[in-house]
């Protein structure tokens, strides 16, 4: 992690919990102690998220899972980021490889989706990551700047403060396999240099890019202690009082 960046750590939810269970999540996480120079994020699926919002403490950030990109409409299903700040909170992930490879969602409709959740003052915190077979065939680099390319396009100069990008190979999520930190090291440092190429300097150095896949209370001293690693997204960790350890990452 590098000073002028503060540490982020997300913790994703995904389709998991009930109020019995989240309950218990909101009790360990007001207790902390969190470290206050880490900026938490936790991600209820949206059914529970005004439940959440409403029981933790406000210095947690609440994000939704995905929302569409659009106010409203016959959209069956979905959510819209105007909802999400109607129930008081802030963020929402985009672009997460189980809605990418899930539900087959495109690189321009995860731009279209970052591009409207900004317009309307959402934070978002937008997803991207090879899968194994791209990253055996040597194409890691090709990919996650193609998906990065499909963000940029997206966010207007001044909307870099909102957005922080989530590096996470598709290989490394829910398997307990982490990439190393070098491995990650490697992908954060040019995706990085990418930005400062395609966007600029300042925004490269003060974007917040964290890793995600398999982070636990075991490996995130390791990982957070990259200098281009800026915290982590946590899926399954993030539901057990080890995310409290997880947000301690740095201390
Ligand atoms: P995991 O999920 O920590 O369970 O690997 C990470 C994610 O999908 O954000």
């Amino acid at each position: 992690m590098a000073s002028q960046r503060k540490f982020f750590v997300g913790g994703n939810w995904k389709m998991n919990g009930n109020k019995a269970s989240i309950d218990g999540i909101i009790q360990f996480l007001n207790a902390g102690p969190l470290d206050p120079n880490t900026e938490v994020v936790v991600s209820p699926p949206a059914i529970y998220m005004e439940y959440v919002r409403g029981k933790l403490d406000q210095k947690i950030g609440v994000a939704g899972q995905n929302c569409y990109k659009v106010e409203k409409g016959a959209f069956t299903g979905d959510i819209s980021a105007n909802m999400i700040k109607d129930i008081g909170c802030e963020w929402v992930i985009l672009g997460h490889s189980e809605r990418r490879n899930v539900f087959g969602e495109s690189d321009q409709l995860i731009g279209e989706k970052v591009k409207y959740a900004l317009s309307q003052g959402l934070k978002v915190i937008a997803c991207i990551g090879e899968k194994i077979e791209e990253r055996e065939a040597g194409k890691t680099e090709e990919v996650v700047y193609r998906q990065m390319q499909a963000i940029v396009d997206n966010v207007a100069p001044d909307q870099w403060a909102n957005v922080v990008v989530a590096y996470e190979p598709v290989w490394a999520i829910g398997t307990g396999k982490t990439a190393t930190p070098a491995q990650a090291q490697e992908v954060h440092q040019k995706l990085r240099a990418w930005v400062a190429k395609k966007v600029s300097e300042p925004v490269a150095n003060s974007l917040r890019i964290v890793y995600g896949g398999s982070v636990s209370a075991a490996n995130c001293k390791e990982l957070g202690g990259q200098s281009d690693i800026d915290g982590s997204l946590v899926g399954g960790a993030s539901l057990k009082p080890d995310f409290v350890q997880i947000v301690n990452a740095t201390q």
